[in-house]
């Protein structure tokens, strides 16, 4: 059978499914993107009650978040001996400290005098030394010096080491998690953790990154990333070359499910457009001229002629643009790499709020935050880019912080334009998602069978660690 000639599932949409375009690929493509796991649920309706509840964000602080894995860092915050990172989460704050090893040791970032937080930004130290009265440690957590130690006679004997957490470094995150029972981080995330591997993600680096507080629940927050197909109506400008209700929703294990969205191909929103209209719409959206389109996305330099019968056409020809301009820009070799992991966009989310993308392109990664009430948390998004060909994997950029009252295109200098439009297009509907919640006759939401699969698994598995089912 031909690959466009595939029968429609009728609890799919209509047309052209992501296997078929990973069956139409140039190259060879990595089985587990080909693989498609759907957990068991029903259809019943979402309560909006752990999104507004105050109890519920209490349940969460004390059973789900100290037994999980989180995302503390990027090991390129913190290349050398001495450096440190402050991660605050809820009430939590932990200070991760690089040591001459190289290993990293996450602390809690508390003075054990009377309590003061040791740190509150980044920076390299030589000693963890308190600003309050000098209680000092070193930076491996050994206790160096009590000043007036007359006063402390007591102590004498006692272990004053800083109480650490585990940490797990896995492709370049520092991994933390409180509960000393949970496997290790890769066998607590399962297979999946392998798909990291082709990337090189040990060696990427901190390109862009920014934050901002967001007037709606974590969770509300993260899940309106974790489907496409509302960019029909919130996107609408993507349409042209982004495969959104199209995109494939896979969910393995409890701590992880995926979307993964195709680019260079015409929604199936869209009729009536050929091959062409894909890349003349790419070309503007990156900020291309009319007059330069296909000469732009020519690896070849040859002019593009393309066949009206192949509807992957413009997906071969921008994989090859990607193929050709970033080895010109990183020095390495994607002449084997498929056109899927050359173009696409594939959500990966780690449970519960942490979003790192695969793929040769240089990848983003979301971290959402809770605030102190449910009705709000922080975004941070960051790209994360291949070292330069030829050098040192470079430090992470400081993290930009987007003032409250400014929209995301605050920081079209860091972000550009188009994509920073998109973040501010998701915010639009943000805030009046957590009031809506919260006016509802029946404190109900009715999900899509399908497409929004991804956050009634991230649901599912939020309460078994509400009603003791988790961490096992
Ligand atoms: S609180 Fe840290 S030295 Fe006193
Ligand atoms: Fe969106």
């Amino acid at each position: 059978m031909n690959e466009t000639t595939k029968i429609d599932r009728d609890d799919r949409c209509p047309g052209i499914s992501y296997t078929d375009m990973l069956e139409a690929d140039t190259r060879r493509v990595p089985d587990y993107l080909f693989e498609e796991s759907l957990a068991p649920m029903s259809t019943d309706p979402l309560s909006v009650e752990p999104y507004i509840s105050e109890e519920f964000a209490r349940l969460e602080r004390e059973k789900m978040w100290p037994n999980v894995w989180l995302f503390a860092a990027r090991e390129d915050e913190m290349p050398d001996a001495g450096d440190t990172v402050v991660f605050d989460i809820n009430d939590k704050s932990f200070l991760l400290v690089r040591q001459k090893d190289g290993a990293v040791r996450a602390f809690y970032n508390v003075c054990l005098h009377r309590a003061r937080k040791l740190r509150t930004k980044a920076g390299n130290t030589s000693q963890l030394r308190c600003p309050f009265h000098g209680f000092t440690w070193k930076n491996d957590g050994s206790l160096k010096e009590i000043p007036c130690e007359w006063d402390f006679k007591h102590l004498e004997g006692k272990d004053m080491s800083l109480p650490e957490v585990r940490v797990n470094l896995w492709q370049g995150f520092v991994m933390i998690t409180e509960n000393n029972s949970l496997p290790e981080f890769t066998d607590w995330l399962g297979p999946v953790a392998d798909h990291y591997h082709r990337y090189d993600m040990q060696d990427r680096f901190t390109a862009m990154w920014v934050s901002k507080r967001i007037p709606a629940n974590w969770k509300a927050t993260a899940e309106a990333f974790m489907e496409a197909w509302h960019s029909v109506t919130t996107h609408p400008q993507l349409l042209p070359f982004l495969g959104d209700a199209n995109t494939r929703y896979d969910h393995f294990g409890d701590f992880f499910n995926r979307a993964i969205t195709p680019s260079g191909t015409l929604s199936p929103h869209i009729t009536g457009k050929d091959q062409q209209y894909i890349l003349d719409k790419m070309n503007e959206f990156s900020g291309g001229s009319d007059a330069e389109t296909n000469r732009r996305f020519s690896a070849s330099g040859d002019d593009i002629v393309l066949d009206p019968n192949d509807p992957f056409h413009a997906r071969k020809v921008l994989a090859d643009a990607n193929r050709k301009g970033f080895t010109e820009q990183y020095g390495l070799d994607y002449s084997d790499k498929s056109d899927s992991e050359m173009l696409d966009n594939f959500t990966y989310n780690i449970f519960p709020n942490f979003s790192p993308w695969i793929g040769y392109i240089p990848t983003l990664l979301y971290r959402w935050l809770p605030g102190d009430t449910p009705d709000w948390c922080t975004m941070e998004i960051r790209v994360l880019m291949p070292k330069p060909k030829d050098g040192e994997r470079p430090r992470a950029v400081e993290k930009l912080e987007i003032p409250d009252d400014e929209p995301f295109a605050w920081a079209n200098d860091v972000m550009g334009e188009a994509l920073a439009k998109v973040f501010d297009q998701d915010m639009a509907n943000l805030p009046h998602v957590q009031t809506g919640m919260k006016a509802s006759s029946n404190g109900l939401m009715e999900l899509g069978a399908y497409q929004d699969s991804r956050v009634r698994h991230f649901q599912q598995t939020l309460m078994k660690f509400i009603n003791g089912e988790l961490p096992g």
